[in-house]
C-alpha cells in the first residue's frame, strides 16, 4: 500500500464544503460531521500536502465558537443524517474535547508560514484557552476538568469508570446510557463548567492537561511571533502551571493519572495516559527511561504485538476488541495514541522505539486499512471504515 497516496484520497473523499466552510469527515459513514480534535489532526497532516486545505478546516472549527471561548467538540454542519451524537444544543455539542488548535495552527504555520492567518484566528484562540483556563478551573488549582468522558476523546476509556460508576466489564451499549445520563445532567445544569462539575462529573484527565500545556505553550509561540505580548504571558505563564499542578495532584508512583473530584482522587487505571505527559515533556529524563522500559515496553501491560495497548493488558477492564464491530477506548489500538506517543519518544531522544511505533502503525494500515481502531494482538480493524486517524503516521517522521 502507498500510504501517502491513499492517505490523499481518503482526504479527497471525506472533504466537504458547507456554507463556505471547508472540513473534513473523520469517516463518511460513521462520523458525517467535524469533530475538534479530529479536525487538529487532519490540520496537522494537511499542512504536509495542503496548507490552504488546513486553514479552512481550522477556520471552519472555529467558527461555531460560542460567546464565552468554548470551542464544540462536534459541529453538525448537515443535521439529521445520524441520532447518535445527542450532545447538541441548535447545531453543535455542548462539550468540547482536546485542546489541539493552537498545536495544529502553530504546526501548519511552521509548514507553511502565513501571518495573516493567524492574525485572523488568534483572537478567538486565545478566548478559547482563556476558557478553559478561567471556567474548568474553578478553584484555581491550574488543572483543567472535564464535565463528561467524552471531552478527553477517549469515550470509553476506563480512566472513567470509577466517577461514572462503571463496572470493569461494562457493555458498550450500557457505557453510552451512563455517558448520555450524564449528558442530561449536563444539560440541566446548563453545561455550566462549575455547577456541572461540583454536582456530577469533574475529572482533571492527565491527556487532557498533556494537551493543555503543549498547546499553551504553541500559542505563546504565534502570540509571540504576532507581538502580543499580553497573550504570550497568559500562555507561557499558564503552560506553566499546569505541568506543575500536573506534578503535583496526578503524578505517582513513577506516572501520571487522571484524578476526580474536589480532593483529587487518583483514577489509578492503567492506561496509555501514562505515556501522554512524554508529549510535553512532563516527565525527568530519569523518569521517562523507567515509564518507558517499565511499562511501554512491557509485553504484558501495554506493548502488543500489533502497537500501543490503550489499556494495560493486566487492567480487568482490558479487551482487545470493541463490542459488535464497534470502537472501544478499553483496549484497542488507536493511531492518535500512536501519534501522541511517537512525538513523546522523540522528545526524549527515543528514536529506535519511535520509529517502531511508526513501523507498526503502517503496519497496520497495510493490513487492515484506515479502520478507527486495531485488535493489539491480532491487527484485526475495528470500527468505522475510512477513517482518518490512519494519515497520522505521515506526521511520524522515520526516526
Ligand atoms: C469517536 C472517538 C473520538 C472521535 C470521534 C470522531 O467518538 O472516540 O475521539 O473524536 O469518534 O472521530
Amino acid at each position: 500500500m502507498n500510504v501517502v497516496r491513499e492517505a490523499r484520497k481518503l482526504f479527497e473523499e471525506n472533504r466537504r464544503t458547507t456554507g463556505g466552510y471547508q472540513y473534513t469527515l473523520p469517516s463518511r459513514e460513521h462520523y458525517p460531521y467535524q469533530w475538534l480534535w479530529d479536525s487538529c489532526f487532519h490540520a496537522i497532516i494537511l499542512a504536509g500536502f495542503d496548507p490552504e486545505s488546513a486553514r479552512a478546516e481550522l477556520r471552519s472549527l472555529l467558527s461555531k465558537q460560542f460567546k464565552d471561548g468554548m470551542v464544540p467538540h462536534i459541529i453538525y454542519w448537515t443535521p439529521g443524517i445520524l441520532h447518535l451524537f445527542r450532545w447538541g444544543v441548535e447545531g453543535t455539542s455542548s462539550l468540547t474535547q482536546p485542546p489541539m488548535i493552537a498545536y495544529a495552527a502553530w504546526e501548519v504555520h511552521r509548514l507553511d508560514p502565513d501571518q495573516t492567518f493567524l492574525e485572523s484566528i488568534y483572537p478567538a484562540l486565545l478566548a478559547y484557552y482563556r476558557f478553559l483556563i478561567e471556567k474548568r478551573d474553578p478553584r484555581d488549582h491550574h488543572l483543567v476538568g472535564i464535565i463528561n468522558p467524552d471531552e478527553s476523546g477517549e469515550d470509553n476509556s476506563p480512566r472513567f469508570d470509577a466517577p461514572l460508576f462503571a463496572a470493569p466489564d461494562i457493555s458498550e451499549k450500557d457505557h453510552l446510557a451512563l455517558r448520555e445520563k450524564l449528558v442530561d445532567k449536563n444539560t440541566a445544569c446548563n453545561f455550566d463548567a462549575e455547577t456541572c462539575m461540583r454536582d456530577h462529573f469533574w475529572v482533571k484527565d492527565v491527556l487532557f492537561n498533556t494537551a493543555l500545556v503543549e498547546n499553551l505553550r504553541a500559542l505563546g509561540h504565534i502570540a509571540s511571533f504576532l507581538k502580543h505580548a499580553d497573550g504570550e504571558h497568559f500562555a507561557n505563564l499558564h503552560a506553566e502551571l499546569v505541568a506543575n499542578a500536573m506534578r503535583e495532584f496526578l503524578f505517582a508512583d513513577g506516572v501520571y493519572w487522571s484524578a476526580t473530584g474536589r480532593d483529587y482522587t487518583l483514577l489509578r487505571a492503567a492506561t496509555w495516559g501514562h505515556f501522554a505527559p512524554l508529549f510535553a515533556g512532563l516527565y525527568t529524563s530519569e523518569e521517562a527511561e523507567k515509564v518507558v522500559r517499565t511499562h511501554l515496553l512491557d509485553p504484558e501491560t501495554f506493548y502488543a504485538p500489533f502497537g500501543i495497548r490503550t489499556v494495560s493488558k493486566r487492567e480487568r477492564a482490558y479487551r482487545a476488541e470493541g463490542y459488535g464491530d464497534g470502537f472501544s477506548w478499553r483496549g484497542p489500538v488507536w493511531m492518535a495514541p500512536h501519534w501522541f506517543i511517537h512525538h513523546g519518544l522523540l522528545r526524549y531522544g527515543y528514536k529506535k522505539e519511535a520509529a517502531d511505533i511508526r513501523a507498526k502503525s503502517v503496519a497496520l494500515l497495510e493490513r487492515s486499512g484506515f479502520r478507527e481502531c486495531f485488535n493489539p494482538e491480532t491487527g484485526e480493524g475495528q470500527g468505522a471504515h475510512g477513517f482518518t486517524w490512519g494519515a497520522l503516521v505521515l506526521d511520524m517522521a522515520d526516526a
